[in-house]
């Protein structure tokens, strides 16, 4: 049987992680990336050994592929995504889908008209207790949820010297840290819940108004125009209320998603950091932690958690468990119908989400996610 061959666009900090689980994926095979800095072109193509190109429209008219990975910046998402699903591949994008909603939702029509598989990498909701606590909730054991809350906090740009693309509106978009982050937060309470962010209220903040940007020798000041963090308060489709404070300008904590979900009967908290785990409190016991393994976890989940009782899932592991869903899909044909990964249409939705967060800031009022 033919391995599906796939291309990697943007081979960056999330780019090689992308191959390293590509690696992990049987029946496919990494055949071509795509970097636009050349010294790191010719580094990845001697690290990865795989034909290597400056321009995805070179690849793609050279490499006969079946799937396309983007990993670059948010500003190309939308063409390269495009052109990738124009020529009949399918996509597996970074997020954002795209810069605008208008943008997603083109995307979305387009991959439902061409009949193609269609993802963006929210891997967290592929978390073995990410999976967990969603069929807990599924399955009412916990009861009527009472109240969500957590926050996604950083420290990588907590300094006015702190500088990436990300900071720029023409290469990042008119929102940073939620689009960034606060939307894998959104994403993963979304599947927790199975439940849509139907309205929000949210008070953005920022922190260093200047900052410093060097190029070359030379240091100038940058008017920061995005935010660095945000406080909002949510209202999911079924009444559920909750918080989450968005920074990425906390010191001390580097990747810290977490998220609590408690309900009548008790409450389940995880913290990404600690992925391997899920904290359940009860009033008469306090706070219990379960381990991750496939004994513990329904059986609808159990794939999720590969590795044996006492051997830690981590960050990697639950990024590779996207891919599988993704490829399994792609292998079934079944990637028209409901998929347990996030496609575009979901991706979109989440834009929806961090536009009604920049909007409410805006005007200092609730505002409904449309
Ligand atoms: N899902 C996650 O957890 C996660 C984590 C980090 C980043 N991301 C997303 O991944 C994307 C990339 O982020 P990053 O941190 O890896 O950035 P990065 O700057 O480390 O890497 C981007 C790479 O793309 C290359 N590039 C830029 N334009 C290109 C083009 N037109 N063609 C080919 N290569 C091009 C750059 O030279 C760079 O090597 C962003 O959209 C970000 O939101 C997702």
């Amino acid at each position: 049987m033919r391995k599906l061959r796939v291309g990697l666009v943007g081979t960056g900090m999330i780019g090689k992680l992308h191959a390293d689980a590509i690696g992990r994926i049987p029946g496919i095979e990494l055949v071509a990336i795509t970097e636009s800095n050349k010294d790191l072109l010719e580094a990845q193509k001697n690290y990865f050994r795989v034909n290597a190109y400056s321009d995805y429209k070179e690849m793609i008219a050279a490499e006969n592929l079946d799937v396309l990975h983007n990993c670059t910046p948010n500003v190309f998402h939308y063409e390269i995504n495009k052109y990738a699903l124009e020529n009949g591949i399918h996509v597996y994008s970074e997020k954002p889908l795209a810069i605008t909603v208008e943008q997603g939702e083109e995307l979305t029509q387009l991959a439902k008209a061409k009949g193609l598989a269609n993802g963006v990498n929210f891997n967290y909701r592929n978390n073995a207790m990410v999976q967990d606590m969603r069929v807990r909730m599924q399955k009412k054991d916990a009861g009527r949820c009472l109240l969500i809350h957590g926050h996604y906090v950083q420290d990588w740009l907590m300094y006015d010297t702190d500088f990436n693309w990300r900071l720029e509106t023409k290469d990042g978009g008119e929102s940073r840290a939620l689009a960034d982050i606060g939307s894998h937060w959104f994403d993963t309470v979304q599947t927790i819940t199975g439940k849509k962010v139907e309205s929000v209220y949210a008070h953005n903040f920022i922190a260093h108004p200047i900052r410093k940007k060097v190029s070359g020798d030379k240091t100038e000041d940058f008017k920061v125009e995005t935010e660095d963090g945000g406080l909002i308060i949510f209202r999911l489709e079924d009444g559920t209320q909750g918080s989450l404070v968005v920074s990425q300008v906390s010191a001390g904590y580097k990747n810290q998603l977490l998220v609590s979900v408690d309900c009548e009967k008790y409450s389940m908290r995880w913290n990404q950091e600690q992925s391997d785990r899920l904290v359940i409190g009860t009033r008469e016991n306090g706070l219990a932690e379960i381990f991750a393994s496939a004994d513990v976890l329904d059986p609808s989940v159990s794939r999720y958690a590969t590795l044996p009782s006492g051997h830690p899932v981590g960050w990697a592991d639950a990024f590779a468990n996207g891919f599988k869903e993704f490829y399994r899909s792609i292998f079934n044909g079944d990637y028209k119908n409901e998929v347990t990964y996030s496609n575009f249409e979901n991706a979109t939705y989440i834009m929806k989400v961090v536009e009604a967060c920049l909007k409410s800031s805006k005007i200092g009022a609730w505002v409904d996610v449309e």
